[in-house]
C-alpha cells in the first residue's frame, strides 16, 4: 500500500466507524438570515456587511445543549465553522479584529464548543475557509466568487497573495495550537486555479501534521464537490486529504480509487436547503429521510455529516432539533447496524439496503413485501437472525412457495405460530416503517459474500 494511503487508513479508523456527524454553520450571516453566502451572492460591500457584527450577541448560545442534542441523535463527531468565507472568526484570533470576542457576545465560541462536545464524548472538528472575502490581500475584482468580483475599483494591483497566505497559515496555526487535540480539520474550498499549491498545500499539511499528527483532514485543499481530486487515484498527493466530501448527494456506488479500493468519504447534507441559518427556509427533510440517507451512506461505506444552522442568538432551529431527536430514537434502537458497519459485499436488495460489520449482516427493510423477504444467493449461510430493535428472533423461512428459489435464503417479518400454514407468512406492515433492521449472523464456515 502506498504510504499516503497507509497513513490515511490508520488515521481514519475511528472516523470510518463513527459514520454519523453534525455539521454546524454559524456566523454573522445568521443575522440577515439567508444563508452563509449572502455577502458573496448579493455582492455586499464590507460597509454593508460588517455592521452585523454589532448585533452578534449569541445570547442563548449554550453549546452543552447542542452537544446533548448531537449525542441524542447518535452523532459521534461535530464540525463547527471556525471561520467561513466572510472572514468572521468564532475564535479569538490575534490576527484579525473581525471576531466574536470583539462582538457584543465577547466570547470565544470555538473554545466553548470544543469543551462542551468533548465533555459529551463527541469527537470535535473545525471548518476553516481558505477563502477570505475580508482580507485585503485576497483577490477581489475578477475572482470567481469574491463579493467585489464585478467592481473594477477593487483591482488587485497592490494585493500580495503571499501576505494573505501568511495570515491564513497563522490563523490555522492558532486553531491547531490553542485548542487542544482536534479530531477533524475541514478546509473549504478550492476552485479554478485556487487550489493545491496555490494554498501552499504541501507546506500547510506538513505544518498541520507537525502539530496534530492524527487529525483527519478533508480533501478540499485540492478537490471539491465537483472533483474529489487525487484521493481517487493510485498516487494521491500529500494534500489529497483523508476523506472525499461529496456535497448534497450520496454517490451512487460509494467512492473507490482507480484500483477499485474503497476510499473514506463523507456526504455533507443540509437539513433544509441552506447551510447557514435561513429564517424562511422550512423545507426540511423528514427524520425518515435522514435515517434512510444515513443507511444509504453506510451501505456504500461512507459517512453522513448532517448540517444545522443556528440562528443569531445561538439556537438550533426547533424544527432541526425535533428531526434530530426522532433520528436519535431510531439510532438508539438500531445503532449497531450503523456504527462500525460498511459495505456488505452483496448487491443492493430490492427492499432496502444491506450494511455489515464482520460476520454480522444487517438487512434494512424499507419496503413492505407480500410474503418472505429474499436474501439473494445466501442459501445455507444464515446461522440465526433477530430484529435489531428488540432482539426478537426472526426465523429463516423454508416454505413450499420458496422451493424453486433454493439458492436464496428468506425470512419474514410476520409469521404464524401455527406451523405449516404458509398463508400466515407476510412482511407487511413493517414493524418500523422507516427501516426495520434484521441482524443476520453468518455461518463461520459459510462462503461469505464479498
Ligand atoms: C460549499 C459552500 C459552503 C459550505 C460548504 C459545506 O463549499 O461554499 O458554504 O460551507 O459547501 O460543504
Amino acid at each position: 500500500m502506498n504510504k499516503v494511503v497507509e497513513a490515511r487508513t490508520k488515521r481514519t479508523e475511528w472516523y470510518r466507524d463513527a459514520r454519523f456527524g453534525m455539521f454546524i454553520h454559524w456566523g454573522l450571516y445568521a443575522i440577515p438570515a439567508c444563508g452563509e453566502w449572502l455577502r458573496g451572492s448579493a455582492e455586499l460591500t464590507a460597509e454593508q456587511y460588517e455592521p452585523y457584527m454589532d448585533e452578534f450577541t449569541a445570547e442563548n448560545y449554550d453549546p452543552k445543549e447542542w452537544a446533548r442534542l448531537a449525542k441524542k441523535a447518535g452523532m459521534k463527531y461535530a464540525v463547527l465553522t471556525a471561520k467561513h468565507h466572510d472572514g468572521f472568526c468564532l475564535f479569538d484570533s490575534k490576527l484579525t479584529d473581525f471576531k466574536s470576542t470583539n462582538a457584543p457576545c465577547g466570547r470565544d465560541l470555538v473554545r466553548e464548543f470544543l469543551d462542551a462536545f468533548r465533555a459529551e464524548g463527541i469527537r470535535v472538528g473545525l471548518y476553516f475557509s481558505v477563502i477570505d472575502w475580508r482580507h485585503p490581500d485576497f483577490p477581489h475584482y475578477g475572482d470567481m466568487f469574491h463579493p467585489m468580483r464585478n467592481n473594477p475599483e477593487c483591482s488587485n494591483e497592490n494585493r500580495d497573495f503571499d501576505r494573505y497566505l501568511e495570515f491564513m497559515f497563522g490563523q490555522i496555526r492558532e486553531l491547531l495550537t490553542n485548542y487542544g487535540k482536534l479530531d477533524i480539520m475541514w478546509f473549504d474550498f478550492s476552485y479554478g486555479d485556487m487550489k493545491c499549491e496555490k494554498w501552499k498545500a504541501s507546506e500547510l499539511i506538513e505544518m498541520v501534521r507537525q502539530v496534530q499528527p492524527d487529525v483527519v483532514i478533508d480533501n478540499r485543499l485540492e478537490g471539491s464537490a465537483e472533483d474529489a481530486g487525487s484521493i481517487r487515484t493510485l498516487d494521491p498527493t500529500p494534500y489529497s486529504g483523508d476523506f472525499a466530501s461529496p456535497e448534497q448527494m450520496i454517490p451512487p456506488d460509494g467512492l473507490r480509487d482507480a484500483g477499485g479500493n474503497p476510499i473514506p468519504w463523507e456526504s455533507c447534507v443540509t437539513l433544509n436547503d441552506h447551510w447557514g441559518y435561513a429564517a424562511n427556509d422550512h423545507h426540511y427533510k423528514s427524520a425518515k429521510m435522514v435515517i434512510r440517507m444515513l443507511v444509504d451512506c453506510v451501505s456504500k461505506d461512507g459517512n453522513l455529516i448532517l448540517n444545522v444552522g443556528p440562528n443569531a442568538k445561538g439556537e438550533i432551529p426547533e424544527e432541526s432539533a425535533e428531526i434530530l431527536e426522532e433520528v436519535g430514537r431510531w439510532m438508539k434502537k438500531n445503532g449497531r447496524s450503523i456504527y462500525g458497519c460498511g459495505y456488505a459485499g452483496i448487491p443492493k436488495p430490492e427492499w432496502g439496503r444491506f450494511t455489515r460489520n464482520g460476520n454480522r449482516l444487517y438487512a434494512h427493510v424499507m419496503e413492505e413485501q407480500a410474503g418472505a423477504i429474499c436474501l439473494p444467493g445466501m442459501a445455507g449461510m444464515v446461522e440465526k437472525m433477530r430484529r435489531v430493535s428488540d432482539n426478537t428472533v426472526v426465523p429463516e423461512s423454508f416454505f413450499w412457495n420458496l422451493k424453486e428459489y433454493s439458492e436464496n435464503a428468506f425470512f419474514a417479518l410476520h409469521f404464524s405460530s401455527v406451523s405449516g400454514n404458509p398463508g400466515m407468512i407476510s412482511s407487511y406492515p413493517l414493524p418500523d416503517e422507516t427501516d426495520t433492521v434484521v441482524e443476520i449472523f453468518l455461518k463461520e464456515d459459510a462462503q461469505k459474500p464479498e
